[in-house]
């Protein structure tokens, strides 16, 4: 096996049961991945992903933004966390916080985000768990899926780099919408993220 020392090295992201940090642990495990998850960092200290960050013996942390007197501050420490560790490239998975925007200065077109929807459409503040599902029923969507897509200083607002379209069945709950749509984000993100390891994106600026 190849090893580590040549791979980018990512930071993944969680604030729940992490199935997407998971999926990107065993793609890096089957080679569809060609990175490192070198470190998984929690904004809850209960979240099921830091089991399976422990699991898979891989450092991590529970980072908590609002413990620091401004996000400024949080951001700096957290960047140089990040920079200690050598990562190159961020993955947002069901993180539900806002990064600090020296976070994204740092890096700026290395950071990605999963969300449960056809961004544009429901994304933003608010906008995640069952809350988007409920949305996109209430709606009569025929269909909903899921995007991938790079992170700026906006909740859910940077380039969309690739979606998975899913049908919305008739007799659909949040619930029954949600795990067909997870199904799809545990095959859509780590192939999203060799994509831009590769620099295979055209990104802007
Ligand atoms: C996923 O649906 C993801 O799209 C959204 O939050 C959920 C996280 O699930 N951002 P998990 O923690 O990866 O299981």
């Amino acid at each position: 096996m190849e090893s580590n020392e040549s791979k980018p090295k990512i930071a993944v992201f969680i604030s729940g049961g992490g199935s997407n940090l998971q999926s990107l642990i065993d793609a890096t495990k089957t080679g569809i991945l060609s990175a490192e998850i070198a470190l998984v960092v929690s904004s809850k200290r209960k979240a099921y992903g830091l089991e399976r960050a422990a699991k898979a013996g891989i450092e991590s942390f529970v980072f908590k933004i609002n413990k620091y007197p401004t996000p400024e501050e949080a951001g700096k420490e957290l960047v140089g966390i990040l920079h200690d560790h050598d990562i190159d490239y961020i993955a947002l998975a069901g993180y539900l916080s806002l990064l600090p925007p020296e976070v994204v200065r740092a890096y700026r077109n290395r950071i990605v985000n999963i969300h449960p929807a056809l961004l544009p459409k429901y994304g933003g503040k608010g906008m995640y768990g069952h809350h988007v599902h409920e949305a996109v029923l209430a709606a009569h969507e025929k269909e909903s899926g899921a995007s991938v897509h790079i992170v700026d200083e906006i909740y859910d607002n940077g380039e969309i780099l690739e979606q998975k379209r899913v049908a919305v069945l008739p007799d659909d709950t949040p619930d029954s919408l949600a795990a067909r749509v997870l199904e799809q984000e545990h095959k859509l993100y780590p192939r999203v993220l060799q994509k831009l390891i590769k620099g295979e994106y055209n990104l802007d600026k």
